[in-house]
């Protein structure tokens, strides 16, 4: 809580290509939480940086991201929107909450475990050190409710582990936030291999459908999308292929599971996988035109950069001495 607002923060790496999964599990559930709460969308380039990046990609992308929530419905004066580069507190809470964290509990992390794999070259202490600084992002704002993925529940557990241990020792410091995941599309999945997420880094590229793919490319992928031989569209764990298209026309529609079951009983698999493309397509070619108006007037998202920053961190600041305080460290001078 911030005085008599609740609060609402979540945050996006501007690594690799976004993904469907990104929007349905995240953005779209983003825009929907608005009015409710007082929100801060970061983008995340801290994180990125646990995997080696081309600096000038980087850059490039962390803008198209911001660009993006835009485009995607959040209101910028509103809501704050910015990078997690751009408000130092983020690291400098991180380093106090390293100190209230154990390496046992880092070490359970499966997306530590999955990512180290991924990298073996490269297993840094930033990526171990990870769920800390998203734990100082969202605890930073006083989060009352973080919506994200599936994938990321793990990390919103640790965080609560860190704020009640931290409560403990100071007194309330911190709100201790909640997760938020949406009804439909909390992991959508790979449409070549739907045991696995669908996830930016897949190196199939028919794997996942991009934010910025065009319509043509949605409905090819959809049309090589992994089904089974059972030729019905039902929802159940033997047809995982079927279930992920039925989540993804879910999220996209509205429409409850067993609405979609009734409109396509009797149907087929090229049917139904048409109709999951059209309203995919649906929602991003609005997305996408909407990215290249904005994308037309740079002065505009410099000002809104700016303006963003400075409102998280006016908000940051205020948790960040509080916690100072409270650990011993000397009051400011200046
Ligand atoms: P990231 O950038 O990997 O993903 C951003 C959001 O998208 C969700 N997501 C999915 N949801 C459904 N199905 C999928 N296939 C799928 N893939 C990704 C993720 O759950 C996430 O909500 N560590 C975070 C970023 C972060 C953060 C935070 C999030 C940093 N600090 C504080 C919340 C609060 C990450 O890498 O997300």
């Amino acid at each position: 809580m911030i005085g008599e607002n609740k609060v609402l923060f979540s945050g996006m790496q501007a690594t690799g290509n976004l993904t469907l999964g990104n929007y349905l599990g995240a953005l779209k559930n983003w825009v929907s939480l608005c009015d409710e709460y007082l929100c801060f969308y970061s983008v995340v380039d801290l994180h990125s940086i646990t995997i080696r990046q081309d600096p000038a990609e980087l850059r490039r992308r962390a803008r198209n991201l911001l660009t993006l929530y835009i485009a995607a419905g959040i209101d910028p004066e509103k809501n704050c929107l910015y990078y997690q580069s751009h408000v130092s507190a983020h690291a400098e809470l991180a380093w106090i909450l390293n100190c209230f964290t154990y390496m046992g509990e880092l070490n359970r992390m499966t997306q530590f475990k999955d990512k180290a794999a991924k990298h073996a070259d490269n297993i840094n202490a930033g990526l171990f050190t990870y769920p800390v600084l998203m734990a100082a992002d969202i605890l930073l704002y006083q989060s009352d409710v973080v919506p994200v993925g599936n994938d990321q529940l793990q990390h919103l557990e640790i965080t609560r582990d860190i704020a009640q241990r931290f409560n403990a020792i100071y007194g309330d410091v911190f709100t201790i936030p909640e997760p938020y995941i949406g009804k439909a599309g909390a992991r959508i999945r790979s449409l070549q291999d739907p045991s696995k997420k669908m996830s930016k880094s897949d190196e199939n590229p028919n794997a996942s459908i991009y934010l910025m793919d065009d319509p043509d490319t949605i409905m090819r992928k959809f049309k090589r999308a992994v089904t089974d031989s059972e030729g019905c569209v039902r929802y159940c764990k033997e047809q995982p292929g079927i279930m992920n298209l039925i989540d993804i026309y879910s999220a996209c529609t509205d429409k409850s599971v067993s609405e979609i079951e009734k409109e396509f009983d009797g149907r087929g698999y090229g049917d139904f996988k048409t109709a999951v493309g059209e309203s995919v397509v649906a929602i991003l070619k609005p997305l996408q035109d909407r990215f290249d108006d904005l994308n037309k007037n740079k002065d505009h998202i410099d000002k809104i950069i700016k303006e963003n920053a400075e409102k998280a961190e006016y908000y940051a600041l205020k948790t960040l001495r509080k916690v100072q305080k409270k650990v011993g460290f000397p009051e400011r001078v200046r």
